[in-house]
């Protein structure tokens, strides 16, 4: 059993997230599609990832980008058809890789028919699928709570005379999941995509799926500030997210998933370490994977990465699997987060860590954060709030296939700017180099396959100083040391008896494996993966070498 449990394709495996609107356009529209996918496998292949994770494709107005669903169990005609879907989900399985979906169930487009009805009359039998509140005393709102894309998250409806709820746009209602319909309706559309062989899904801020019964006030936010921070960030929200009862949805929902074979259920939680491990579930009874940002938060220093590391690892539950986030498409890039060095160093720091990594599409290539000028901005977060820093389409822009117009992402004017870069970091040019980034994350990917250690194995600290980062991965007789310099300056250092390497198998600077000593050097932002002779008996040291001598 505990053999099995080892196995799953979930623990082992790389999920790569397909952003699909920016990833290949088949149709000449100027927008990714799922044909377009399918035409890229062969390079999805070629990288070696397991999982593709799809954002959201189906019926939607777009207000949100998708994440403002009409229809549960349809395909966007922009995306293409249902036959479209099934195919590339044959074709998926075909080539051993996963396919895994977005579940937006916090929230529905205002235009699906369960909201119109809900809208229809206030006895409508469907009134109580959504959160409807009669206004506070001076006609305001019911309560304080703030939408995440500014201004009040409750939408005044005048034909019914009642508010209701929007945690994120007001053409963005919540669902009421202390209503046991709504359970019966999303766990509908799963098994629906379940059923066709679907081998899991994303859930979609999973946290924010309850709220306060009693609708009560959010606290005010003593370190707010507004020059700085989101007006979401005014308020804690105390009361609107991770409630109690959250967890009876996460489980309903992994009843649903546990009735298929080794599907996978991830949750998307923005939470402190010590609130998002409550999302394992007590019983290892809720999501598989409750996404762990850590890595897209912190500050890039060996010091800072070293103490997410640690903690995470030791606020684990036993059984819990842990997992790593390096991208995803609300967040700035990794490639202008840490710059094009450290990219590197981030790709090794990713594929050799203790648990399930998930890269976002193009950070493998080196992508970077477009500059898109204010009149083709069109995330509803930054129109909402313009000017503020807080605009996502930066890190949503067609991937980079090729140097020929429009990066060989589509013929037609693509619906994002492309980065000016595309005719230098562009996929067709950097495979044919063994040097490149992509040529890196294949052989990281490639050697997590082939290692146990790396892909299972136990995680142990090295007592290295920043700003370097060790680690040692070890699973039966094979142990591998890892070591990171997250300094643009060189580093030479001495393990000590008890380790003897044989080998490094990956820099982050050669394209192939060279022998190893006991002594090594790591040159400027440079990441090695070096094997040992053996498991050491006891904690292996490194040393500085002193220059002086
Ligand atoms: C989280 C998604 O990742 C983001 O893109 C979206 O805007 C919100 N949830 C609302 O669905």
């Amino acid at each position: 059993m505990v053999w099995k449990q080892q196995w799953l394709w979930w623990k082992r495996g790389i999920i790569y997230q397909i952003y699909p609107r920016s990833f290949q356009d088949s149709n000449d529209d100027g927008c990714g599609d799922l044909n377009g996918i399918l035409q890229q496998l062969d390079y999805l292949e070629w990288l070696g990832v397991h999982a593709l994770w799809i954002s959201p494709i189906f019926p939607s107005p777009m207000k949100d980008f998708g994440y403002d669903i009409a229809d549960y169990t349809a395909i966007h005609p922009l995306f293409g058809t249902m036959d479209d879907f099934d195919r590339l989900l044959a074709e998926t399985h075909r080539r051993g890789m996963k396919l895994l979906l977005d579940l937006v169930s916090n929230h529905s487009s205002d235009q699906h028919p369960w909201f119109i009805e809900s809208a229809s009359s206030r006895d409508n039998p469907k009134r109580d699928w959504y959160l409807w509140a009669d206004p506070a005393p001076d006609g305001g709102p019911p309560n304080n709570w703030v939408s995440e894309f500014a201004g009040s998250a409750w939408q005044w409806h005048e034909a019914t005379g009642q508010y209701y709820y929007h945690a994120f746009l007001a053409e963005q209602p919540d669902l009421n999941w202390r209503n046991p319909a709504v359970h019966e309706a999303i766990h509908a559309a799963m098994r629906f995509w379940l059923d066709k062989g679907v081998d899991g899904f994303r859930v979609d801020v999973m946290w924010h799926m309850i709220k306060d019964e009693h609708l009560r006030h959010n606290p005010p936010n003593p370190d707010y500030d507004p020059a700085t921070m989101s007006p979401y960030e005014e308020f804690l929200p105390v009361f609107s997210t991770d409630q109690p009862e959250v967890h009876d949805v996460v489980r309903g929902m992994r009843r649903v998933i546990d009735e298929y074979d080794e599907r996978l259920l991830i949750g998307e939680i923005y939470l402190p370490i010590e609130h998002l491990i409550s999302y394992y579930g007590s019983e290892q009874d809720e999501a598989h994977l409750p996404f762990n940002f850590q890595l897209i938060g912190a500050p890039w220093d060996a010091a800072h990465i070293r103490s997410v590391i640690d903690t995470y690892e030791a606020s684990l539950p036993p059984d819990g699997w842990p997992n790593w986030v390096l991208g995803n498409h609300d967040k700035s890039r990794l490639g202008t987060r840490v710059g094009s060095p450290q990219a590197r160093v981030a790709a090794m720091l990713l594929l050799t860590l203790r648990g399930t990594p998930t890269l976002y599409y193009g950070d493998e290539i080196g992508m970077r954060d477009v500059d898109v000028p204010p009149e083709q901005r069109v995330d509803p977060r930054e129109l909402n709030c313009p000017g503020r820093g807080l605009g996502r389409d930066m890190a949503r822009s067609p991937m980079q296939w090729d140097a020929s117009d429009n990066a060989g992402f589509s013929r037609a004017r693509p619906w994002l700017p492309l980065s000016p870069d595309y005719r230098e970091c562009n996929v067709a040019s950097e495979r044919s180099d063994p040097r490149s980034l992509p040529n890196l994350y294949r052989r990281l990917i490639g050697l997590r396959r082939q290692e146990p250690a790396l892909a299972i194995g136990d995680y142990e600290p090295l007592p290295v100083r920043p700003p370097l980062l060790g680690y040692i991965r070890q699973h039966g007789d094979q142990a591998l040391i890892v070591m990171l310099n997250f300094s643009n300056g060189a580093h030479e250092f001495i393990l000590d008896l008890n380790c003897v390497p044989t080998e490094i198998l990956i820099s982050t600077h050669d394209p192939a494996a060279r022998p190893a000593s006991r002594q090594l050097e790591l040159r400027p932002n440079e990441g090695v993966i070096v094997r040992l002779q053996k498991p050491p008996h006891h904690p292996c040291l490194a040393h500085p070498v002193d220059p002086n001598g």
